[in-house]
């Protein structure tokens, strides 16, 4: 009774088959045609509250209890089993749930398979967790919008396009950050949400999701709730947050985005900074709205300037560094930010830029649709839309380029983002997905600010491996247990003539 059934493989073709049967046309099960009794119509893994917890969502039509069984590749003895929770939020035609497993090992492969006995077992399928250390990479794609214009299989094409050239870019990304606005609201969200999930890769790279706008839709919405499973989730909104060795990671849910709902958000950027910040070298804010662009939003509307007025103070006050979002289907990448205020505009902004940003300074990215579904228009601060020009330095000195915005463009293709995490530098590069080049690149460094390296000299930031400084302490152990184990071996090596000499003289053999 344990038959293997299908994870994410035909995913789309099996939640389109589901969809179906919701519309009263209840066939066979989507999978039944290759043996499977329950199938498992959409399923991820998501980021956990640190580097040893990974989270499972998965959709079925088994009601009964499920699971997560893993264990170490090759470990097979060391198989545990992790019982799922019911995500319950009206869903008539499936189940949805929910698992974490936590105390993994670092640095070690594991292999999963999610299901039940009765129920049938998804293929195994396995990731690697996170090492120590800290120097490591995610990447950070946005705004698939799978189902714009009803396009949903030619978006899906070019997101599972996005995610295959990400991951090849970067194998070895930790997680896959997706600023929001998963699918389109409109037309079936439950292929649409199939298809989001559809590349294989997201059966290994756990994926950690922002709230878009097309999320606080109501027939999206829903959805959204049942497929996440938040670590360190706020009272049951979309804020949240997560930390990776020696980086923290603060979401926010920017459709939220009244008065009491940025004040709210402001005190949970404080609070967690403040909590799970110190000793950390970098800290990541990521929210769907970027509230710095040369975009419609960024340019003309209130929520923008709510969000600007409301959250960048809080972000500086804090210690974000940098702050992750999409909305506008274009690439953004702002000044150094002190609050409002930008800071360095005297220096033209261009690819390969080293910013050191003070105390208090934050840097807002913006990262384009990796759907390609539709694009935004460029603006001017004047208010005008300027369908002529396609990157920043078309309008470099105008009078009317926003002070706050460093480098944009809008080729209207899709993009993605790989991040590269070091002790004191952060380098972002953004590639075209049409082309693999390099849209930008820039690098923060604080090689002379961060207060977890005191005696950290300027242009270091690779080497020292380890967070919160513990990891020089450790290096100088480390090199004097070498030190000593060398100057016996050393020892050794002078007094092994005399002792076999002295062995042969007494008749032993060595
Ligand atoms: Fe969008």
């Amino acid at each position: 009774m344990s038959a293997s059934r299908p994870l994410f493989k035909s995913g789309v073709a099996a939640a389109v088959a589901l969809g179906m049967s919701l519309a009263a046309v209840p066939a066979a099960p989507a999978f039944a045609q290759i043996g499977a009794k329950n199938p498992i119509t959409v399923s991820h893994i998501g980021v956990g509250a640190t580097a040893t917890e990974m989270s499972f969502s998965w959709r079925t039509t088994y009601r009964g209890e499920e699971y997560v069984k893993f264990h170490p590749r090759g470990g097979v003895k060391e198989e545990r089993r992790e019982a799922a929770q019911e995500a319950n939020f009206g869903a008539i035609a499936y189940r949805t749930n929910h698992a974490t497993i936590t105390g993994l090992k670092p640095d070690t492969e594991y292999t999963y398979q999610i299901g039940s006995n009765e129920g049938g077992w998804s293929e195994p399928a396995s990731f690697r967790t996170q090492g120590a250390g800290s120097s490591w990479k995610f990447v950070a794609l946005s705004d698939a919008e799978l189902g714009v214009g009803l396009r949903v299989k030619e978006q899906a094409e070019a997101w599972r396009t996005a995610v295959k050239q990400a991951t090849a870019k970067a194998p070895d990304a930790q997680f896959i950050l997706h600023a929001g606005d998963q699918i389109a609201a409109g037309g079936d969200p439950i292929s649409r949400w199939a298809a989001f999930f559809s590349p294989e890769q997201l059966r290994s790279y756990p994926l950690a999701l922002a709230k878009g706008e097309q999320e606080s839709r109501l027939t999206v919405e829903r959805h959204f709730k049942e497929h996440v499973n938040f670590p360190n989730q706020e009272d049951g909104s979309a804020n949240y947050y997560f930390e990776r060795n020696n980086a923290l990671f603060i979401v926010l849910d920017s459709t939220q985005n009244d008065a009491a709902a940025i004040a709210r958000h402001a005190r949970f950027v404080r609070q967690t900074a403040a909590a799970h910040g110190a000793g950390k070298d970098w800290i990541i804010a990521v929210m769907h709205h970027s509230p710095y662009t040369h975009g419609e939003f960024g340019i003309k509307s209130p929520e923008a300037k709510r969000l600007r007025e409301g959250l960048a103070p809080a972000f500086s006050e804090a210690g974000v560094n940098l702050v992750m979002g999409g909305h506008e289907h274009m690439y953004n990448r702002s000044r150094l930010m002190n609050g409002t205020e930008p800071v360095g505009t005297d220096t033209p902004a261009k690819s390969g830029d080293v910013l050191r940003p003070k105390d208090g300074e934050v840097l807002y990215l913006t990262t384009t649709t990796a759907g390609g579904g539709r694009y935004g228009d460029v603006y001017e601060t004047t208010g005008a839309k300027r369908t002529d020009i396609t990157d920043s330095s078309q309008m470099e000195g105008s009078q009317f380029a926003s002070p706050a915005i460093g480098v944009w463009q809008q080729d209207r293709t899709p993009d993605y983002t790989v991040v590269d995490v070091k002790k004191n530098t952060l380098t972002v590069r953004t590639f075209n997905v049409a082309d693999d080049s390099l849209v930008d690149e820039f690098t923060l460094d604080r090689s002379t600010t961060n207060p977890n390296v005191p005696d950290a000299t300027p242009g270091e930031g690779s080497s020292a491996e380890g967070s919160s400084g513990e990891g020089s302490s450790a290096g100088k152990i480390v090199g004097i247990v070498i030190g000593v184990l060398a100057g016996l071996l050393g020892i050794l090596a002078l007094l092994s003539p005399l002792l076999r000499d002295l062995a042969e003289r007494n008749g032993i053999r060595l």
